[in-house]
């Protein structure tokens, strides 16, 4: 039988990770089954168990499930630790669970790799202080920039996050409305305001000429926060389809030890969508 992989979420019906997993699958001729599963609020732990004990070889997890894939885990990552969440669940040779997350990882490889930013020197802004912000935070810092600006609605968690990340590079949380008179050579998007096509209330002159804006969030249309930055001089205004793509590739690898070719997927999910 071939190597069982799953996503597990609710609601999980719209996720692209089974059709990403199967397309790295055929591109690497490796022999894995990769499904989806409608993960029980009220016992998450209890399906989890259930797919490990039939053979289920790795978890991918999504919403709402991250924190408490992270609580199950019986060993994490430093980047799962910092994020206080984790997207991958990699089954260890005795039966136990190691934690990782890889949206981070996808952010940066995205952006830098795929699209060719250079986070040396960079000033670069963050929007949200929710589970994706928190997810980016150590492999941002990792990056070289120069500094980083968590900027969130509720300027609180903006600095509580902050915090986190102090001791590993340079970073400072405030709120939307301390941003004035601050410029960026990346504007990034860890909001949900996109979900209702609204974007976070920033200043119109926030970008520096030839910034680049890049949006967690993606969809068939430009988003929200993709008009934004190209109705305000980005030279890039990016969505987030390659970053689901590249955390994809990171949890193959973390599971399988190949890497595969991801930008005829991404290319493969445009077209598609
Ligand atoms: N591309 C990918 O692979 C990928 C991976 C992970 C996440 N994402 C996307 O990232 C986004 C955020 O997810 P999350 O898990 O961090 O959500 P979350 O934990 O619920 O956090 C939401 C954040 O958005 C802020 N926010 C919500 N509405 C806002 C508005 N109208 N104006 C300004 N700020 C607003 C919240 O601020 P307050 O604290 O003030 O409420 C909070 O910081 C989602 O759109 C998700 O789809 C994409």
């Amino acid at each position: 039988m071939p190597d069982q992989y799953a996503v597990i979420g609710n609601p999980i019906a719209h996720s692209k990770s089974p059709a990403i997993h199967a397309e790295f699958a055929r591109q690497t001729a490796q022999d894995l089954e990769y499904g989806r599963i409608l993960g029980s609020l009220e016992d998450f732990a209890g399906d989890v168990r259930q797919f490990i004990s039939q053979g289920g070889q790795g978890l991918n997890v999504t919403v709402p499930f991250k924190e408490q894939a992270w609580a199950l885990a019986d060993q994490r990552s430093a980047r799962a630790e910092t994020a206080g969440a984790v997207n991958t669940l990699i089954r260890l040779e005795d039966g136990r669970l190691r934690g990782d997350n890889t949206d981070g990882v996808g952010l940066v490889r995205d952006l830098s790799a795929n699209h060719g930013f250079d986070f040396g020197g960079a000033r670069v802004l963050l929007l949200g202080a929710g589970g994706a912000s928190r997810g980016v935070l150590l492999p941002l810092l990792e990056t070289g920039l120069a500094e980083l600006v968590i900027a969130n609605r509720t300027a609180a968690k903006a600095v509580d996050l902050a915090a986190l990340g102090a001791r590993l590079g340079p970073v400072t949380g405030c709120g939307l409305d301390a941003l004035a008179d601050k410029r960026f050579d990346l504007i990034i998007n860890a909001t949900s305001a996109g979900l209702s096509d609204t974007v976070p209330a920033i200043p119109d002159d926030g970008l520096r000429p030839g910034g680049w804006t890049y949006d967690m969030l993606y969809g068939d249309q430009p988003t929200a926060f993709c008009r934004w930055g190209q109705d305000h001089g980005a030279s890039r205004a990016l969505d987030g389809l390659g970053m689901l793509v590249e955390q994809a590739a990171e949890s193959f690898w973390l599971w399988r030890g190949v890497r595969p070719e991801t930008t005829g997927v991404i290319k493969g999910l445009r077209g598609a969508s």
